[in-house]
């Protein structure tokens, strides 16, 4: 089993981000709540303590098990964690009317958790609170113009005011490298092969009879990572399938269909576009629309499970979707419903194999890579669960959708041509149903409008939109407005998440 970090969880926006890095260094990661008993943490190699929205000086603000400070690991806490060191450790620590945000320079003091910093480096910080008095027994290791105690430490005890994960902190890496391997003396052992072994494990023990497994096959990496795996070690027990809705991008059906033999999967398709279509009948509202699609992809995928009869669902849900729920004091709360396969195994009481539920998506690809899946298949941009159903803003029509197919196809194909599809996290076409006037030749034209949205990020939970050279841009739009019948107008969406979503809906 491979060696574990912990991070306890105090709300932080950027606890996804310290588990990601951590990881990124080749040590396992794991969140826990922030109420977690010592004894439960006492086979990690380091704990970390998250920043939070809470004051430590707030009446019930979150604090740790203290017995975690009598294990004998390594502890860092980083902003927030630094302050409730401080406070538990009988420091000061005072609400500062002027909330500290932005770079600040940093001059760290000699020690192994700097090792190889600059002298006077560049840091994040984030912060209301101040520690204004250090603990009894703890020095100063490093000073920042606003803070005296920015990075303080007792024995193998470490705090820091700044946030050493965010890509602000350039050299946030190295130090978070330093605790790993100077301070708690891991071995880097979370490699892509150790995390095929999780992966396979989980579907190996939970595998009881001789009973057969199914699985909603969507052709993207999670499910086709889950559904190689799943092949590999229950052959003809289990079935993939695939429920095609129509939502799905344009010729998307059939490359699922190519690389389900390319891979001898065995998917089973079914085509239930006509289905979808009725049921998205009249429906605008956003929400209204995902519930309606999760309900049907429910009933459908249901029935094909009993002709089936499986016993076993093996789903590809990810870490940060159970991230999400061990905190209940922060932001972490999901801010748009995801349903697409959720509620399945409640309603269909089978048995649930989740084999990719300890990984991060940039993990599943390496495990893809891995396991030879061709590139085509984990490198492709996410797509939502309700497909297009979620671009077309408004009601879904057949010929809405044609609209929509064409616009994005060309996008993506023109993306590929230009090698800039793998520079971008998630690309896209949205159609908007408003019609504006255009001049054909000598005609007037009153058609649809098509936003294009391209964006780049980690993990989908902010993004940055992306920079076209004016001419790809261009190109982009005249091949749209000459090549699909219906569309005079094409703009693009320079909105960042936050404060908008990556999806349009
Ligand atoms: P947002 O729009 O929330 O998107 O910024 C973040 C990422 O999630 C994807 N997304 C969805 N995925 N079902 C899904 O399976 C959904 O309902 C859904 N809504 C958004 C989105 O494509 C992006 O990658």
């Amino acid at each position: 089993m491979s060696e574990q970090v912990a991070i306890l969880d105090f709300g932080s926006q950027y606890t996804h981000l310290i588990a990601r890095r951590i990881r990124e260094l080749k040590t396992r990661a794991l969140v826990f709540s922030p109420k977690t008993p010592a004894e439960n943490l006492a086979d990690s190699k380091g704990i970390i303590l998250s920043g939070s929205p809470w004051s430590v000086i707030e009446e019930n603000a979150p604090i740790p098990d203290k017995k975690i400070f009598e294990l004998g690991i390594p502890i860092l806490g980083i902003c927030y964690g630094l302050q409730l060191i401080g406070k538990i450790f009988g420091g000061d620590v005072l609400n500062s009317p002027k909330r500290e945000y932005g770079y600040s320079e940093f001059y760290p003091v000699s020690d192994s958790l700097f090792e190889g910093i600059q002298e006077k480096a560049t840091v994040w910080m984030s912060h209301g609170d101040k520690l204004t008095k250090i603990p009894p027994k703890f020095k100063v290791i490093g000073k920042t113009p606003n803070s005296e105690f920015a990075a303080i430490k007792k024995e193998n005890i470490y705090g820091l005011q700044f946030h050493p994960e965010v890509t602000h902190t350039p050299e946030g890496k190295k130090i978070l490298k330093n605790f790993l391997y100077s301070i708690c003396k891991a071995k880097g052992d979370w490699t892509p092969s150790s995390l095929l072994e999780i992966a396979q494990k989980e579907i190996k023990s939970k595998y009881r009879d001789k009973g057969k497994a199914v699985l909603a096959y969507s052709g993207g990496v999670d499910s086709t990572v889950s559904a190689v795996l799943a092949k590999r070690i229950l052959r003809d027990k289990f079935i993939p399938v695939f429920v095609d809705t129509g939502l799905m991008r344009k010729g998307e059906s059939k490359e699922i269909e190519e690389i389900s033999e390319k891979l001898g999967l065995g998917v089973k398709i079914v085509n239930a576009q006509k289905y979808f279509l009725n049921a998205l009948k009249g429906v605008v509202d956003p929400e209204k629309k995902r519930t309606i699609i999760g309900r049907e992809f429910i009933r459908v995928f249901e029935k094909e499970a009993k002709k089936i009869g499986a016993k076993y669902l093996i789903q590809g849900t990810l870490y940060p979707d159970r991230i999400e729920s061990i905190s209940d004091i922060g932001p972490s709360h999901t801010i748009k419903k995801h349903h697409n396969v959720g509620g399945l195994p409640e309603k269909m009481e089978l048995k649930l194999m989740e084999p990719l539920k300890d990984f991060f998506k940039d993990e599943v690809r390496k495990i893809a890579k891995l396991i030879q899946i061709p590139e085509e298949v984990y490198g492709r941009h996410p797509f939502p669960g309700p497909g297009l159903a979620v671009r077309i803003l408004g009601e879904v029509t057949k010929e809405r959708i044609n609209i929509l197919q064409e616009a994005d196809y060309i996008l993506i194909e023109t993306l590929k041509g230009l090698n800039l599809y793998d520079s971008i996290w998630q690309a896209f076409a949205v159609f908007i149903p408003v019609k504006t006037v255009g001049v054909m030749g000598d005609t007037r034209t009153y058609s649809n409008l098509i936003a294009l949205r391209a964006v780049t990020s980690e993990d989908g939970m902010t993004a940055d939109w992306f920079p076209f050279e004016r001419d790809d841009l261009t190109k982009i739009a005249c091949r749209i407005l000459n090549e699909v019948s219906g569309v005079n107008r094409v703009v693009y969406d320079i909105s960042s998440k936050p404060p908008s979503t990556i999806e349009w809906e």
